[in-house]
């Protein structure tokens, strides 16, 4: 067994460097493992529930491919496939599936939610995002950042500059994660899209022991000087009405990934993050309906962005299997 083992994974708040960078290194060595075809299962025997109350491509298949590759298997009971929340209770459904489960994954709105299946499942819990963090996300973004650039900790940390609506998961989790591991971590948004003052004192305490460096500003030009990666998500998030499009849209519109804004930074090798799916084209139907009512080809990334050789977003969406394939051995094995 690690010294994860029967630990939840809910939130990157829960950890420690160490163990946050212990969960990286191992990713990186199933990963390795995975390529050479050499890996170990530690997993044979085990049953996972996956339980997805909003919709999902990566974070699903990488669950199922992360336990089929260690010999576990998985149930995944999809938005309206299960009794949780219509006509059980999460504590009701918690201890139901902890006496058949090895450990449950759970995606959904509501924080609170994942951590009350933790309190009563009795095996170990793994949060698929929430409105409020996306822990799994952050192994992956991680680990594709290591292996995209030399830089790490101290003097010679990442600069990670994050562009968007910051007030949401993928915003509250950068800076935790950039704060816990000691990075250069920059927000920059409208203050309106910055996180919530909580999750602000939260980042600006880790930072005191790691030696990160926090800025959150709404200059564009001082928030990406010098980073070494350029981040964004969508504009609007799963569970969110179509008629916060018009404001995101004039509030976040100058804080888009374009050419221009890589070159801001000044670093030729900047790379470019997006946890995906992306808004970067008309080939999907969102991006279809927003052209025809707002008259844009992209909103947070531009497509010549996306798929420059800058993007390194594909990268990152294979490393959410290595990460999640970590957190299930870490914890379960
Ligand atoms: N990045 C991410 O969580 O993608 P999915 O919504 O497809 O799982
Ligand atoms: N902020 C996005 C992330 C998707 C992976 C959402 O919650 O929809």
């Amino acid at each position: 067994p690690t010294a994860l083992a029967g630990r939840h994974f809910l939130k990157e708040l829960d950890f420690t460097q160490e163990e946050f960078r212990g969960l990286i290194e191992l990713a990186a060595e199933l990963k390795a493992a995975k390529k050479a075809g050499t890996e170990v299962q530690h997993l044979r025997g085990k049953n996972i529930a996956l339980i997805f109350e909003k919709t999902s491509t990566r974070t699903r298949c990488a669950f199922e491919v992360a336990a089929a590759d260690q010999g576990a298997s998985t149930t995944y009971l999809d938005p309206s496939g299960s009794q949780i929340g219509h006509k059980e209770s999460v504590k009701d459904t918690a201890r139901v599936l902890g006496r058949m489960y090895d450990g449950i994954e759970y995606r959904g709105s509501s924080q609170q939610q994942v951590e009350e299946l933790a309190a009563h499942a009795g095996v170990p819990v793994f949060n698929g995002l929430t409105d409020d963090w996306h822990p799994t996300q952050m192994l992956a973004d991680v680990l594709t950042m290591t292996e995209h650039c030399a830089k790490n900790l101290g003097d010679d940390r990442f600069v990670l500059a994050y562009l968007g609506d910051a007030r949401f998961n993928m915003g509250n989790s950068y800076l935790i994660t950039g704060a816990l591991l000691g990075m250069d971590v920059r927000i920059v948004a409208p203050e309106e899209y910055w996180p919530a003052d909580e999750v602000i004192a939260q980042a600006r305490k880790l930072a005191e022991d790691s030696g990160a460096a926090i800025l959150l500003t709404e200059d564009l030009a001082e928030g990406v000087a010098g980073a070494d990666f350029v981040a964004t998500d969508v504009w609007v998030s799963m569970g969110e009405p179509k008629e916060v499009w018009d404001e995101r849209i004039a509030a976040l519109g100058p804080y888009a990934v374009t050419m221009d804004v890589l070159r801001a930074t000044g670093n030729p090798d900047v790379k470019f993050l997006h946890c995906l799916p992306a808004f970067h084209d008309l080939g999907t139907k969102v991006g279809r309906e927003i052209h025809e009512t707002h008259g844009l080809d992209s909103l947070e990334v531009t497509d010549e962005v996306f798929e420059s050789a800058h993007s390194i977003v594909f990268d990152e969406a294979e490393n959410r299997l290595h990460t999640i394939k970590a957190v299930l051995v870490a914890t379960l094995a």
